[in-house]
């Protein structure tokens, strides 16, 4: 780290006393730290005892004329090739992912283009909290990475679980790695995520099939997003014109039935995604010989029967079930009501619901309107990418693993 230039923002919770140690463990790698306290952490550690370890002055305050004349926010974060926030609170999370600079330290970041590693610290309700995870969610697609929080006792007698501060040797192992541009292992290392994707085509005949319009592209950007964040990824995808993704065990099948074999053959898995347009029913008896056009008999009556459900089937496994199973509801009306009633008829933890009306462009579009439905309610996204909702989806699944303590 000799010459690398931290910017250690403080943020106010009372692990900010292990800043001090932080601080001194940068710079004994040769690193050195600035620091920007915010008020809030002025009431559990004092700017002398910072500037006294830092051995640099301390800056508190955005309106503050002599530190805006000298060094000023735009400096304070140009003037650094990392920035760590710790412990980033809840509240600083909040005010990171709302774009807010209303005091120092969030004006600095907002000004930022370095890269940010935060450690949050927070009561493990405030961490748990849906409001706190969607902050995440989206800070981490913003490119923050994280480091902790971890599980334990917490400060507030009787109280534990997850959202203690990482020590400060696990802090500066994370600076470490990002400085030396490794990757640090994502989010989904060590979990296998199951996903379903594309139409499914159900043969009338040899050459016949019954099928539908599903591109593939909502479940493809899900395979890669997940693969990205370092989970091993198994793709189960109906014929779909697109090339496989990489870095994914892809598996290609026709029939609904084909699907449900290939899915059941690569259980067990951490997150089930079942993207899949899985065709309801199938011909009863498909012909075995191309089927002749019969002036006489007329046009042929097909009889149908229902496929099994794969998204109900996995979902019903008991003890064998992915942790987290999660469904799509294509709907063209009442989108949302629709997959409320989807979550709980096919037993899957959450739906994420789409308006797939040729208003919406859903169908074979590059972007995507979509609504999660949680047992905790429903959150509309805004219109993005697919790989921006696919990506956005994992992280919230990797959340939900790491806040239910399935352990990798
Ligand atoms: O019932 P519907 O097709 O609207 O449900 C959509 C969800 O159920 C999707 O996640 C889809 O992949 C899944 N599904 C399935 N097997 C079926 C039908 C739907 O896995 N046979």
């Amino acid at each position: 780290m000799t010459g690398k230039r931290i910017l250690l923002i403080i943020g106010g919770g009372i692990s900010a006393y292990k800043c001090l140690d932080l601080i001194r463990r940068l710079r004994e790698r040769g690193a050195s730290v600035r620091t920007v306290m915010t008020a809030s952490a002025g009431q559990f550690i004092t700017p002398l005892a910072v500037g006294a370890i830092s051995g640099d002055r301390v800056f508190t305050d955005l309106f503050d004329r002599e530190d805006e004349h000298d060094v000023g926010h735009i400096r304070l974060s140009r003037e650094a090739d990392l920035i760590v926030i710790a412990p980033a609170t809840a509240s600083l999370l909040a005010r990171m992912a709302g774009g807010l600079a209303d005091d120092l330290a969030t004006a600095v970041l907002l000004a930022s283009d370095k890269p940010i590693l935060a450690a949050p610290a927070m009561n493990p309700r405030m961490w748990l909290n849906p409001a706190t995870q969607r902050n995440v969610a989206t800070l981490q697609a913003d490119g923050v990475r994280f480091v902790g929080p971890n599980s334990g006792e917490m400060a507030e007698k009787g109280e534990a679980g997850p959202g203690r501060m990482a020590e400060p040797l696990e802090i500066v192992a994370a600076v470490a790695a990002m400085l030396a541009g490794a990757a640090a292992p994502g989010p989904l290392a060590g979990r296998h995520v199951l996903v379903t994707s594309g139409p499914t085509r159900e043969p009338i005949d040899p050459v016949r099939y019954i099928a539908n319009r599903s591109s593939g592209k909502q479940g493809q950007a899900i395979a890669r997003a997940a693969a990205e964040l370092g989970a091993r990824v198994t793709l189960v995808t109906g014929p779909v014109s697109l090339p496989d993704p990489r870095d994914v065990d892809v598996v290609h099948v026709e029939t609904a039935l084909e699907m449900l074999a290939a899915v059941e053959a690569a259980l067990p898995a951490d997150i089930g995604i079942f993207a899949a347009a899985v065709a309801d029913w199938r011909v009863a008896k498909a012909a075995g010989q191309k089927i002749k056009k019969d002036k006489a008999a007329g046009a042929p009556a097909l009889t149908f029967v229902e496929n099994p459900d794969i998204l109900r089937t996995v979902a019903a496994r008991g003890p064998s079930r992915p942790a987290l199973v999660i469904g799509f509801a294509a709907e063209t009306e009442n989108v949302v009501e629709l997959g409320k009633r989807k979550r709980k008829a096919k037993g899957c933890d959450w739906i994420v619901a789409n308006d797939v009306s040729a208003a919406g462009g859903a169908m074979g579009g590059d972007r995507n309107t979509v609504h999660l439905i949680t047992a905790g309610g429903v959150e509309s996204w805004p219109a993005m990418d697919k790989a921006e909702v696919a990506r956005r989806l994992l992280l919230r699944a990797a959340n939900h693993l790491l806040q239910t303590q399935v352990a990798v």
